[in-house]
């Protein structure tokens, strides 16, 4: 008989890897199942998030913010700098380094924490309430281990167009898109979603020249519409995003040098686009193929994410599933929630994960932010509410960063004067959404946040402002 745990998660992206360290925490024994693989080979933990995502594309934000301050930026402070020089080569090596602390520093977790890292392909052969045999193909054979508990968190790949082969050299998903050894004169990205703005920002920045090509007529649908305002106008306006919203992209070819990629803009003409490199970022799908899940009954929905309830229960007695491969956000902070809930349901506490209060944050510059609903959704469901909008530039410490683009914008229940939402454009919106998700977790007013005492000058004095402006008494606008 091979191995046995109380747990054994398949997956170790920030779902997974969470899901193991809280369940070794609370005394299971446990085990991760993970297949990932570096460039050069090395087995990997960290999933998505750590090797191809959230970490490097943010490495890489901040060298292209850094390029753009010293080349543009620092010119308003009377600082200018001569031969300014771009090394690529050693701004991925940064990145990639970056990458290997993080991923390493999981591997330390799991000794830390006593956890099993079996490398490989983690299968359901079978199983029911009392085991589930999990067999574990790695590169020196097979291995088949038994699990009390199993936890799937395998996460998600990019969804690519058909017919349009990747081959992340030329026509790139997130993967090729985080490693150019060099800027594209011309950048073209497919969807003008989270990835083809973050990364098609982080390319302008560096020189290129970007067209977005975008197939649905609306800009950034899932944010509050004046922030998707504000934004387009930063974006392409300020910016120089070329960014063309409702167009149909008929084909994809390979040029002599670079792609050539065939649209139809909004008025039905025939446009083709010329471009060095191609970002594809039209979304994720999840990873459920060789799973075992046809073989053991693990219930798949029609988009291809496994079925589960509000506490990741899936179909199968003790069959668990958490992070991309489940509904909702594809988020590394929601995966981690879950991952947290599932571990302690598991060892008998009460888990549990606020879904209304998941920030999202997209690390544009500036940064957009949000937590709880916007303003469209509070119409379309005819719920009353007040509204407060408070601009950066009003702002001292914004206008001596020299952020003073953006705003924050509260919205709250008309009657009760409970926060429904928060919304951000601006310099630091990642970090000023915490206050507005721990103000939503406690059910505050937005009362409650005019009346603390922000430090001043700070930018979340903006989040106060917008508090006041609720009740129409904003002090500094
Ligand atoms: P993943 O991170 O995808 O990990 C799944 C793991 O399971 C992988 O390591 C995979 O190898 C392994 N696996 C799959 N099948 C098997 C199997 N059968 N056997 C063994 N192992 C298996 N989110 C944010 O919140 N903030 C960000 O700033 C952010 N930036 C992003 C930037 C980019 C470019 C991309 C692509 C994504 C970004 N995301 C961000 C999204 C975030 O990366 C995902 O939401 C997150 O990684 C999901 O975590 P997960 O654990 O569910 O899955
Ligand atoms: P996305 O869902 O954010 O955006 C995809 C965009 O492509 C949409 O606007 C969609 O309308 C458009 N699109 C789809 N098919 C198209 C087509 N055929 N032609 C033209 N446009 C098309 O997906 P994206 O950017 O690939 O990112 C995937 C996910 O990764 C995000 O949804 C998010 O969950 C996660 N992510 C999160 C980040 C963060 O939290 N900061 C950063 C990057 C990714």
């Amino acid at each position: 008989m091979g191995q046995q745990f109380d747990v054994v998660v398949i997956g170790s992206g920030p779902a997974g890897y969470i899901a193991a360290i809280r369940a070794a925490q609370l005394g299971l024994k446990t085990a991760c199942v993970e297949k990932w693989k570096s460039p050069k080979g090395e087995a990997r933990l960290g999933g998505t998030c750590l090797n191809v995502g959230c970490i490097p594309s943010k490495a890489l934000l901040e060298s292209s913010e850094n390029y753009e301050r010293v080349t543009e930026k620092f010119k308003v402070h009377g600082i200018t700098a001569s031969g300014v020089k771009l090394d690529v080569a050693q701004m991925l090596e940064r990145k990639d380094r970056i990458v290997a602390k993080m991923t390493g520093g999981i591997a330390g977790l799991f000794k830390k924490n006593k956890i099993t890292w079996l490398q490989g392909h983690g299968r359901l052969l079978g199983g029911d309430a009392n085991a589930w045999q999990v067999s574990v193909e790695g590169d020196k054979g097979a291995e088949t281990v038994l699990a009390k508990h199993v936890i799937v968190a395998t996460g998600s790949r990019a969804r690519h167009m058909p017919d349009v082969t990747v081959d992340n050299e030329v026509i790139c998903d997130n993967e090729g898109a985080l490693a150019f050894d060099k800027v594209p004169a011309r950048l073209g990205v497919i969807g003008a979603g989270v990835i083809g703005l973050e990364l098609g920002s982080v390319w302008r920045r560096l020189g290129a020249e970007v067209t977005i090509l975008e197939g649905l007529p609306t800009f950034l649908a899932a944010a509050d519409e004046a922030v998707s305002a504000e934004a387009w106008k930063i974006f392409t306006k300020e910016q120089g995003l070329d960014i063309q919203l409702g167009a149909a992209v008929t084909g994809v070819r390979r040029g002599k040098k670079g792609v050539v990629v065939e649209y139809q803009p909004q008025d039905g003409s025939a446009q083709t686009l010329e471009c060095d490199k191609l970002i594809v970022s039209i979304g994720r799908v999840p990873n459920t193929e060789g799973l075992g899940a046809e073989t053991v009954g693990l219930k798949i929905d029609s988009r291809g994410f496994i079925e589960v309830d509000d506490h990741c229960r899936s179909n199968l007695p003790n069959v668990w599933a958490v992070g991309d491969v489940v509904r909702g956000p594809m988020l590394a902070h929601k995966g981690e929630e879950e991952g947290v809930m599932v571990a302690e349901i598991i060892a008998g506490q009460k888990g549990h994960v606020n879904y209304a209060t998941i920030p999202w944050v997209i690390y544009t510059a500036p940064e957009i932010a949000w937590v709880g609903k916007t303003e469209q959704q509070l119409k379309a469901e005819g719920v009353a509410y007040k509204s407060g909008k408070f601009p950066f530039a009003y702002n001292g410490r914004a206008l001596g960063r020299d952020e003073p683009e953006g705003f924050i914008k509260m919205l709250a229940d008309a009657k009760t004067d409970r926060i429904l939402g928060v919304h951000a454009i601006g310099g630091q919106a990642s970090e000023l959404i915490a206050e507005a998700v721990m103000a939503m977790e406690f059910s505050a007013s937005s009362e409650d946040i005019a009346r603390i005492c922000h430090a001043h000058p700070s930018m979340s004095e903006v989040m106060r402002e917008a508090a006041l402006a609720v009740d129409k008494r904003a002090l500094n606008g």
